[in-house]
């Protein structure tokens, strides 16, 4: 035999070697308690967060991941605190069909140690059980790690954000003093503002206009992270209203302004907005739509969603209008319909009739979906990242605090602000099905990697930090102002065993 045909056999035995594991790859594979994963910042006793998470993935016993459901049931999670006498703990296991699960926790008391036990018919997986030494405090303990390069560290944050550096880069100072006199001056009487200031930890505010009542989102925020570190003092303006404030031009003297949306036109400091803070905060609370609970409600496996793009909503911009109307044009493509009239008139000629609210997790039914923006940018984004299925996302002059990461063709598919090209778009993702699945995909990773509450606790803390380092004058509490108290009603008080940064001294 030649050495020429030699090598053909043998490479032929390799490919040959390569393909034998995929084709005997079963549906049912079973997972294996010793080859299953587990690992997660819920498995560390200094993340805090008002809900704890971890992950699990589910493996054979020759180590390859499963890539569909073993069933809902496969994994089960228990905790105990074994020097207290009661374990007050809400855990919920959550399956995102993909082989992997995502286990959240609450915590409503703190306790002196951990134990987490995960079970695969009553084997441990992996490590497990997990100890967590304490104390391990809940997210009512008001206990502030008085460092914040320590918490910071304990929390895996990021060095930097993008976003952040972008939005601070154009202060090279900021004057606690003048702010408080110009901008209650330039925008208190038609706007609606709050002030903040931070002095030793604690939390003062006093608020500008008539529509306050978005203050509990940033109130909250700012006691929620003030209980896990110690804020450096700083004095701030956040803008309560959708649209951001500062149209000057950096040759101006501009004013500092924390807002929840920025746009192209404006140099307002964004935060994440408060939708996302408060799902974040209200986790296994008051909110049913979280980027945890989506991640277990994608709908079914992509091959299954119906090829037509999707949107719900209400009529808070012109091109909403567009929209609809291409949909009732080209019904085959784009399912898109009004659930509310508010801002515009009411033509049921050519919008149709108003349909019924679809839940969000139906969303997922579909393959594509549009994200359009509304009053400003449209705060479902990051939710409909979190799903399998691929966004259509709109140019437009309105950004979270995020999108300056996300990617055209990797997380996305970009559609033109008039919407002009969206068919076309539609028409690409059908022909491209892989493509676009891909992409579908990679927008998911991006949302659960950079948008679970750990991330916006991060993203908060560093803005406070970076913009704290900018003051010239030393931030005071007011005139005019009023303390923000920690929330009295925590069922279990806590005691902290940290020293306090006062203390310290
Ligand atoms: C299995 O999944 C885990 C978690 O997603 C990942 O880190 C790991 O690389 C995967 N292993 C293989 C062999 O693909
Ligand atoms: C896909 O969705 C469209 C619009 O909602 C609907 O008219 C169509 O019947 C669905 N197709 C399938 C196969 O379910
Ligand atoms: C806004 O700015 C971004 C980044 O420079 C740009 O990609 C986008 O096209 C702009 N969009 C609009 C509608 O102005």
């Amino acid at each position: 035999m030649s050495l020429r045909l030699l090598s053909w056999l043998l490479l032929l035995l390799d490919l040959f070697r390569h393909e034998v594991p995929g084709a005997q790859a079963d549906p049912v594979t079973l997972p294996s308690a010793a080859s299953s994963l587990v690992w997660g910042p819920g498995l560390e006793t200094n993340v805090v967060l008002p809900a704890r998470f971890f992950y699990v993935q589910a493996a054979d016993s020759s180590g390859r991941n499963l890539t569909t459901s073993p069933g809902e049931k496969t994994f089960e999670v228990k905790m105990v605190a074994p020097v207290e006498e009661f374990t007050r703990i809400w855990i919920q296991v959550l399956d995102r069909h993909d082989g992997s699960f995502l286990v959240r926790y609450r915590m409503y008391a703190t306790y002196t140690d951990l134990h987490i036990h995960v079970l695969l018919k009553d084997k441990h997986v992996a490590k497990s059980p997990f100890i967590l030494k304490g104390p391990v405090y809940h997210e009512g303990c008001d206990c502030p790690q008085p460092s914040g390069s320590v918490w910071e560290a304990h929390m895996h944050c990021p060095q930097s954000f993008p976003q952040i550096d972008r939005d601070l880069a154009i202060y090279s100072s900021v004057d606690p003093d003048l702010n408080a006199q110009e901008i209650p001056q330039r925008f208190g009487q038609r706007q609606s503002l709050c002030h903040y200031t931070i002095k030793d930890n604690r939390v003062y505010v006093q608020t500008f206009g008539e529509h306050v009542g978005f203050r509990i989102f940033m109130d909250a925020i700012l006691l929620s992270l003030s209980r896990k570190v110690q804020l450096p003092d700083m004095e701030f303006f956040v803008n309560l209203g959708d649209w951001p404030l500062e149209k000057r031009k950096p040759t101006e003297r501009m004013h500092p302004i924390f807002s929840w949306c920025g746009s192209n036109n404006t140099r307002d400091i964004v935060m994440p907005t408060y939708d996302l803070t408060e799902s974040v905060l209200e986790t296994m609370g008051r909110v049913s739509l979280d980027m945890m609970s989506v991640q277990a409600n994608t709908g079914p496996p992509w091959p299954e969603k119906n090829a037509t793009a999707f949107w719900r909503g209400r009529d808070s911009r012109q091109e909403r209008l567009e929209l609809v109307k291409l949909s009732r044009a080209q019904p085959d493509a784009i399912d898109a319909a009004f659930t509310n009239f508010f801002f515009f008139k009411h033509d049921e000629g050519l919008y149709g009739p108003l349909v019924k609210h679809v839940s969000f997790f139906d969303f997922f039914k579909y393959k594509y979906q549009i994200n359009i923006d509304g009053t400003v940018a449209a705060y479902r984004l990051p939710y409909l990242l979190a799903g399998d299925s691929v966004v259509l996302k709109q140019d437009s002059g309105y950004y979270e605090h995020f999108y300056t990461e996300l990617r055209p063709w990797e997380h996305y598919i970009p559609v033109r602000a008039d919407l002009g090209d969206l068919l076309e778009k539609i028409q690409w993702a059908r022909d491209h099905d892989e493509e676009a699945k891909k992409i579908a995909l990679a927008g998911q990773q991006f949302a659960r990697n950079h948008l679970m509450g750990s991330s916006i606790f991060c993203y908060y803390y560093k803005l406070f930090q970076e913009y704290a380092k900018l003051q010239v004058t030393e931030p005071k509490v007011r005139e005019g102002m009023e303390h923000v108290e920690q929330p009295s009603d925590d069922l279990f008080p806590c005691s902290c065993h940290r020293t306090r940064a006062k203390d310290e001294l």
